[in-house]
């Protein structure tokens, strides 16, 4: 028989390990490119949106206490900002989505975390749930935001705004192009 005590601490171990099991995985089915504002600005980088003081946003990842989220990318400042369902934060490293001749990123309007084809994941969040890249237009801007299916909201947090969660928003999806043809030369 165990004692009360090697029991608490098995359960202990068991509740560790799933902890590890369940932290933040990122998805691998895209190409993201680590990065920082040192580095050169990828050109075939996604396009997703602008903020209030008027610069594009590029879609990217960060990993953030344990959850892996979507980021907000300023090429000319190199600098990220994102948000968690309640937080809005920065970061200086970040990783970048970017497309190549065989893939390509569009926007498709969507509402109510309807699971949409070919969503755009960039990993998990630190319950095991997947998470998706979503955007929507508030507070003169169009934000890329974070959506959880279960949340059935893009839930936007930017600096000193209040948060939003927006029932209707645009999804991220890849979409496969064929190679290009390349014609006989005669
Ligand atoms: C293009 O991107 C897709 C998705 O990330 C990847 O699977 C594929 O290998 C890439 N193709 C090339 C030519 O890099």
């Amino acid at each position: 028989m165990y004692s009360a005590k090697q029991i608490s601490l098995l359960a202990l171990v068991l509740a560790q390990l799933l902890g590890v099991i369940n932290c933040g995985v990122y998805d691998y089915t895209d190409t993201w490119v680590l990065s920082d504002k040192t580095k050169n600005f990828p050109d075939n980088a996604v396009l997703g949106g602008f903020d209030p003081n008027g610069y594009d946003n590029f879609v990217g990842r960060v990993v953030y206490s344990s959850s892996i989220l979507p980021a907000r990318i300023v090429a000319e400042t190199g600098s990220a900002s994102y948000n968690t369902e309640s937080l809005a934060n920065t970061a200086t490293s970040y990783e970048l989505l970017v497309a190549n001749d065989t893939m390509s990123y569009h926007w498709v309007h969507s509402y109510d975390g309807y699971r949409e084809k070919n969503a755009v994941s960039v990993g998990t969040s630190y319950t095991n749930e997947r998470v998706y890249v979503c955007r929507c237009r508030t507070d003169g801007a169009l934000f890329i935001g974070t959506l959880y299916p279960a949340q059935r909201t893009c839930i936007v947090r930017y600096g000193n705004l209040p948060l939003r969660q927006l029932e209707k928003y645009e999804v991220l999806v890849r979409k496969s192009k064929l190679a290009k043809w390349q014609p006989l030369l005669v």
